[in-house]
């Protein structure tokens, strides 16, 4: 739960320029077991999370490396040991909704069509600004 504050000021650092949506305090709270962070001597410099879904898929959300800490693996890391998590957990499928298609890519994804998710991943987006409009682009890739 210490955690969370970090978190918070790490994603809304990057939802206030854009690259990705705003998360709000109890949001991240409700969630904390879904967070995995690096830290960097007590500073988080990175955090993502594995959201379970529907079945047996489930979100990759709330991503983001601290500046000057981008390109050196982290976001892979922390995106690789999320999906190790949810394998054991029996998820079979992984998706993010992105505007960073290029690191998803190298984490394994590929582009999939969003009329292809089932509608339980819509729930959420009727509290993002950007409704029904949205421009971020679904990225899939299947557990090994
Ligand atoms: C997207 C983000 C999390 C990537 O984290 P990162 O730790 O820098 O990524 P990694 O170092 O693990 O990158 C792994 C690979 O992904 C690809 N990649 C990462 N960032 C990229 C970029 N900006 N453009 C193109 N490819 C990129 C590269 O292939 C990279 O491997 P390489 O460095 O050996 O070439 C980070 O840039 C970030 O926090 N961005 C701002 C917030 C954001 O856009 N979040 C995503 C919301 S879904």
């Amino acid at each position: 739960m210490s955690d969370a504050e970090q978190i918070y000021e790490l994603a809304n650092y990057y939802a206030e320029k854009g690259q990705m949506l705003t998360r709000a305090r109890h949001q991240i709270y409700e969630n904390i077991r879904d967070f995995l962070v690096a830290e960097d001597e007590g500073k988080i410099v990175g955090v993502a999370a594995l959201h379970m879904m529907w079945n047996d898929l489930a979100e990759v959300r709330t991503l983001a490396v601290a500046e000057g800490y981008k390109r050196k693996g982290i976001g892979h890391k922390i995106v690789t040991d999320l999906m190790e998590e949810g394998k054991a957990l029996g998820v079979k499928k992984f998706f993010a909704l992105t505007y960073q298609p290029e690191f998803f890519r190298a984490c394994g994804f590929s582009e999939e069509d969003k009329n292809n998710m089932p509608q339980k991943v819509w729930m959420d987006c009727i509290n993002c600004p950007k409704f029904p409009n949205c421009d971020e682009i679904c990225m899939t890739r299947l557990a090994d």
